[in-house]
């Protein structure tokens, strides 16, 4: 993946098993937006290969992933400002496949974030940031995906906020969704994932079990805040 002829990620290999949760971390430029966005195919590939489910999806758009149940909840949450809550979540729900399961995928929604069902007739833009986090989540969710990408969902969130979009990514994993997340915070991250990534300057750098990448004295220093020991 490239903006005009400067590569933006190299060598990047990475997979994601059936009903897994990973996580992906990383300073801010390394790339982890723009391969979740290569991802969902809303950037082109240079070179490599990407495979969901058996099949070659290099070639494909955002559409085509969201007819194969992938979902994506993007970095700055991308909503319609101007556009009801309601009509939010219908933009989300607009698949064929997805449509006639509305009532009921709008019902888990509202098990996941009630405020949105008291929010429902009002303006996306008029939303608080963690509120417009929710209709971002619940937009992603109408789609009834098996794969969710989930670009740092914390970003500018007060921590109680934070607390329940974490709440949400669990209770999404556990009803069989594959995630694969994307966050800045990574202690959260690293504690929610079963497995994680670390991503730096476009590469991929580790990968393995969260709890022994948080044990590395080199991610704990980069990552969860700690000062270096001489
Ligand atoms: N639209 C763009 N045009 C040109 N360069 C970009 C664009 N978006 C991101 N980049 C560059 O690509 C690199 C990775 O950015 P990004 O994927 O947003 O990182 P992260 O999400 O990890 O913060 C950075 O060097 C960034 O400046
Ligand atoms: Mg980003």
């Amino acid at each position: 993946m490239s903006y005009g002829d400067a590569p933006a990620l190299w060598d990047v290999n990475f997979h994601i098993q059936e009903g897994e949760l990973v996580s992906m971390v990383g300073p801010n430029g390394a790339g982890k937006t723009t391969l979740i966005n290569t991802v969902m195919r809303l950037l082109p590939v240079r070179s490599g290969r990407l495979m969901w489910r058996g099949e070659d999806v290099t070639r494909l758009n955002a559409n085509d992933m969201c007819k194969r149940d992938v979902s994506i909840v993007p970095e700055g949450r991308l909503l319609f400002g101007g556009m009801t809550v309601e009509e939010n979540l219908d933009m989300g729900g607009y698949r064929a496949s997805a449509r006639p399961f509305k009532e009921q995928t709008l019902e888990r929604v509202f098990t996941l974030f009630p405020i949105l069902k008291e929010r429902l007739w009002q303006q996306a833009g008029t939303l608080s940031g963690g509120q417009q986090q929710m209709v971002a989540f619940g937009r992603a969710l109408m789609a009834q995906p098996k794969l969710l990408l989930i670009d740092e969902p914390s970003l500018g969130l007060a921590p109680s906020v934070v607390e329940q979009v974490f709440d949400a990514i669990s209770e999404i994993h556990k009803s069989g969704v594959s995630i694969l997340l994307i966050e800045q915070n990574a202690a959260r991250a690293l504690d929610v994932a079963q497995r994680a990534y670390v991503m730096e300057g476009g590469r991929i750098v580790s990968m393995g079990d969260p709890k022994e990448l948080m044990s590395q004295p080199h991610i704990r220093q980069a990552y969860l805040g700690e000062a270096a020991h001489a």
